[in-house]
């Protein structure tokens, strides 16, 4: 995970964590994977699987009907419609654990995630400074992930540090 982190520039870090960061501490990691209060989905490019591109989290609020939305892409493979397919997996996962909103903050900057969250009808919000509150209805109209072959399901495994998947797919790129 820090390794995806490392090949993020500081632009990036910084849009998704709202402050300076260059990494995820243990204790961090682990309390986004947390089974029963977070889900973490990671990306790969098939031809490379121990390298992660993406990365994605829905962590469920205090009383459960809303799920905060974390993504991070790294920037090689941004704008390719990753983010697009990533916040459209995360809204109908978000409907799945039983939120009826997936909610975010996002730098009023951040051109492309406002594109996502704007395309996908998501109710935005002055958040104060320099940030945007964004509310997107989780659903399940959506288009469900393409299969991978032989792809394995892992669920709220007991392991600190291991993922919370529903199911593994491919997502579409252009
Ligand atoms: C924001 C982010 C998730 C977007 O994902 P992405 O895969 O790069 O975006 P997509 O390719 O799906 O493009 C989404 C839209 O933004 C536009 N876009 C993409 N990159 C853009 C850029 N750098 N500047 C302006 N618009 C951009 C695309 O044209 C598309 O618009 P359209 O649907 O109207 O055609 C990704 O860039 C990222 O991880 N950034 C750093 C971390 C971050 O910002 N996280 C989100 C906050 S939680």
């Amino acid at each position: 995970m820090n390794d995806l982190h490392s090949r993020c520039s500081q632009e990036s870090l910084h849009k998704r964590y709202l402050g300076p960061r260059t990494g995820l501490t243990p204790v961090e990691w682990e309390r986004m994977t947390k089974p029963g209060t977070a889900l973490t989905w990671v990306t790969y490019a098939p031809e490379s699987p121990e390298r992660l591109i993406a990365v994605l989290q829905l962590v469920g609020s205090a009383g459960g009907d809303s799920a905060d939305l974390g993504l991070l892409i790294e920037d090689a493979w941004q704008n390719r419609r990753l983010g697009t397919a990533l916040v459209r997996h995360a809204r109908t996962q978000g409907h799945r654990i039983g939120a009826t909103a997936v909610t975010g903050t996002v730098d009023r900057r951040n051109t492309a995630m406002l594109r996502i969250l704007k395309g996908l009808g998501a109710r935005l919000s002055f958040g104060g400074g320099s940030v945007i509150d964004v509310v997107l209805a989780a659903t399940t109209a959506d288009e469900p992930l393409e299969p991978v072959a032989g792809g394995r399901r892992f669920r709220e495994q007991a392991r600190p540090g291991s993922v919370g998947l529903a199911a593994s797919g491919r997502l579409p790129l252009r």
